[in-house]
């Protein structure tokens, strides 16, 4: 076995052990945020300034503080108020000055932030005993020390590198507020973004990172199963829904990697339906895009499944239609394939493909016109994962593949979504476990109902 594979092997089976024993919140060990900060540091030509979520970006009684996930990625840390400063791995053409090259500001232990701890419980805070080694950064620091710190890097340094604001930023302007606040101690400064230095790193994921997407994918096939067993005309989507979130947060997912999409019917072709609010009908498909988040670590699954156990035979041919579309794209991963892009060869042009040369809507048209979003994407610490855009596939990306077809007029959509691993040699399919062709679901239900099913 080369060494990555063995490395990823050992990990998956480490994770099959752990998962019974470990808690639920896992961070991966300092020295791998440490490793992926020097990567970062020896790229850049200016300090990075990377400021984690206040706690302030949402306001609704239901928010649970996640957080900002290029920070978590470089620190593991998943409190309030800080801030991760970075000097450059390069510094005028030669060796860097002794000293330490890497800050994390922490909130001070005022009474406030004391009393702030009553109601949302413990935190750690600069000074606190034992915080620079528990974070394994070369030193911790209050985050008012901040600003003269940027202050005195900036007769240094032009280029600073930090998340700036763009069409991405919506909602909570996070990224503009603390660009304003980097522009007032560095007024001559050059602002660059980090992102997609970060995303490079992303894009490939740690055995560590691998084993708590490879939880939250095995939770969530627990949670698809349990869906099936339930599925019959009369109950509704929300119930459906609601089985499968109790069965992945009672196995430790910490929260939904994105709204529940449970739609029968017509909602069966409405990509994003999250109303989920419909009752199940006889004859229908029922589509379920539902994951969930392990520890930070996003999985995304779709199965379409047949309402009365039983696919009829146009649901079975778009089904089948759609499935091959899928395993085609899935046979042709491997390291140096592309997902989309120009040429031929793309996992999209094939698997467009396939959907365009097989079956007919009423009118007699091809297919195609009905697959109408985009293959897949990386994912990781987000659903839509931090990507470099072009880049060839490598070992140790994860993404998915999920073709669809969707056709309103005919109450009708299909979608099958896996996650994908690429290895040495091709792909691992982390949800191969999940039944997927019409004969193995029609099969799993039978069972299920012959065994009482669920209520
Ligand atoms: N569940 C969102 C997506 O499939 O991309
Ligand atoms: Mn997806
Ligand atoms: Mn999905």
């Amino acid at each position: 076995m080369k060494p990555w594979t063995k490395r990823v092997v050992w990990a998956l089976a480490v994770m099959a052990l752990f998962s019974t024993l470990a808690p639920a919140r896992q961070r991966e060990p300092n020295s791998v945020y440490a490793e992926r900060r020097a990567q970062l540091a020896a790229a850049v030509d200016g300090p990075v300034v990377l400021f984690g979520y206040t706690g302030n970006e949402d306001s609704s009684p239901s928010y649970v503080f996640a957080q900002e996930h290029n920070f978590y990625y470089l620190t593991g840390h998943n409190e309030e108020g800080a801030v991760l400063l970075l000097l450059p791995g390069r510094h005028n053409g030669g060796s860097p000055p002794a000293g330490p090259r890497e800050f994390l500001y922490l909130p001070q232990r005022t009474d406030n932030f004391t009393r702030r701890e009553r109601w949302d419980g413990p935190r750690l805070a600069a000074g606190d005993a034992g915080a620079t080694e528990k974070l394994g950064v070369a030193m911790t620091a209050p985050f008012p020390e901040l600003k003269a710190k940027v202050e005195e890097l900036a007769k240094s340094y032009t280029n600073f590198y930090t998340l700036l604001p763009g069409q991405n930023e919506r909602g909570y302007p996070h990224a503009a507020n603390w660009l304003k606040w980097l522009k007032e101690a560095a007024p001559g400064a050059n602002f660059r973004e980090v992102r997609p230095l970060i995303a490079k790193l992303r894009m490939v994921k740690s055995p560590g990172e691998l084993e708590l997407i490879t939880r939250a994918t095995e939770l969530s096939m627990d949670a698809h199963l349990e869906a099936w067993r339930m599925i019959r005309p009369g109950v509704w989507e929300y119930e459906v829904a609601a089985r499968m979130r109790y069965i992945y947060q009672r196995g430790g997912c910490e929260r939904d990697a994105y709204a529940p999409i449970v739609g029968t019917g017509f909602n069966s072709t409405v990509l994003h339906y999250n109303k989920v609010d419909a009752q199940i009908q006889d004859g229908d498909l029922v589509l379920m895009d539902v994951g969930c988040e392990f520890s930070g670590y996003a999985t995304d699954i779709t199965r379409t499944v047949p309402a009365s156990g039983k696919f009829t035979p146009r649901q079975r041919e778009i089904y089948e239609i759609v499935l091959a579309a899928a395993d085609a794209a899935i046979a042709a991963v491997k390291p140096g394939a592309r997902m989309a892009g120009q040429g031929e060869g793309t996992l999209t042009r094939i698997a467009q493909g396939v959907i365009n040369s097989r079956g007919k809507d009423k009118q007699g048209n091809s297919l195609g016109r009905y697959f109408i979003h985009g293959l897949g994407h990386h994912i990781g610490l987000n659903v839509h994962d931090a990507t470099e855009p072009g880049r060839a596939l490598e070992p140790g990306m994860v993404f998915t593949i999920e073709p669809g077809i969707y056709i309103p007029e005919e109450k009708l959509g299909v979608r099958v979504e896996d996650m994908i691993l690429v290895t040495e040699t091709g792909a691992k399919v982390l949800t191969a476990r999940l039944p997927r062709t019409p004969d193995e679901i029609e099969k799993f239900m039978a069972e299920a109902r012959k065994a009482g099913g669920r209520r």
